[in-house]
């Protein structure tokens, strides 16, 4: 794909600590601990109902992996990334991005999608990144295969009407199945996690999520944050500005990987874009 550099450098950078203790789940239970369910049905090769676009299809959409001019690869940056939107929390986000010219990526879930589509559209025209969190917030590793593929399926439609934008990357809820060979064979795109867990879906707590960014960003981290809450919006119009004055560059997840030269490969999971 365009704008990315050869590389050899992803294994290196692949994190293989345990996957979190939880991910946001304000959909349904909260997870606290909920991780992969460890089951390991044989992988099917056969599966895939997402081809690689032929740049002929993809030449009208925009190219979420193309390195905007403006980032400077040799300064650092930041991706800032929210799930389980789009939602009225959204649009307040969007103006702070907006006002400080700050790009970020939002993995929406397609019931949410269906209630504020112009949301997600706007998000693209700002130039942010549209990354697929299902299309029920299903945990990976208890679904069918074909459920799978719907699940994803039915947001990357969602998206391409509400946006014409073309989904490139998938978080799978709960971060559950990175591990799972045949969710990695199945799902066949980038899987996005995070570095920084704000645990902002559990305080709802303005100055915490602020504090866990704080304590742990630098170049190259995907902060994890939900764009449901007033309390994680009041962090964002405090944070934007702060990093930027620190000197980081709000990037979209992709933006980043192009600008560090780490491709973003199908079946793999990615925490963040430093060692
Ligand atoms: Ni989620």
């Amino acid at each position: 794909m365009e704008g990315y550099a050869a590389g050899t450098r992803t294994q290196e950078l692949i994190d293989v600590a345990p996957t979190p203790a939880s991910e946001g789940q304000p959909l349904s239970q909260p997870s606290s601990g909920q991780v992969a369910d460890e089951t390991h049905p044989t992988p099917d090769p056969n599966v895939g109902r997402q081809p690689e676009p032929t740049p002929e299809e993809s030449a009208d959409l925009p190219a979420a992996t193309e390195l905007d001019p403006t980032i400077d690869p040799e300064k650092p940056m930041v991706a800032l990334t929210f799930d389980d939107g789009p939602s009225k929390a959204t649009t307040r986000i969007l103006d702070v991005l907006e006002q400080y010219d700050a790009h970020a990526t939002f993995f929406v879930v397609g019931t949410q999608l269906e209630k504020f589509p112009e949301i997600t559209a706007r998000a693209v025209s700002l130039g942010c990144e549209i990354g697929n969190h299902t299309y029920g917030h299903k945990n990976f590793t208890k679904i069918s295969k074909d459920e799978i593929l719907d699940q994803i399926g039915r947001v990357n439609d969602l998206v391409l009407q509400a946006a014409e934008y073309e989904i490139r990357l998938v978080r799978p809820p709960y971060g559950a199945g990175i591990k799972d060979e045949t969710v990695k064979a199945t799902v066949t795109y980038p899987l996005i996690m995070w570095s920084i867990d704000t645990l902002d879906w559990s305080t709802r707590d303005t100055q915490s999520t602020l504090e866990a960014i704080r304590k742990d960003v630098q170049d190259g981290s995907i902060v994890l944050m939900h764009d449901l809450y007033d309390a994680t919006a009041a962090a964002v119009e405090t944070i934007v500005p702060e990093l930027i004055e620190q000197g980081y560059q709000l990037v979209t997840v992709s933006e980043m990987f192009a600008a560090k030269g780490i491709p973003l490969e199908a079946g793999n999971y990615y925490r963040k874009a430093h060692k």
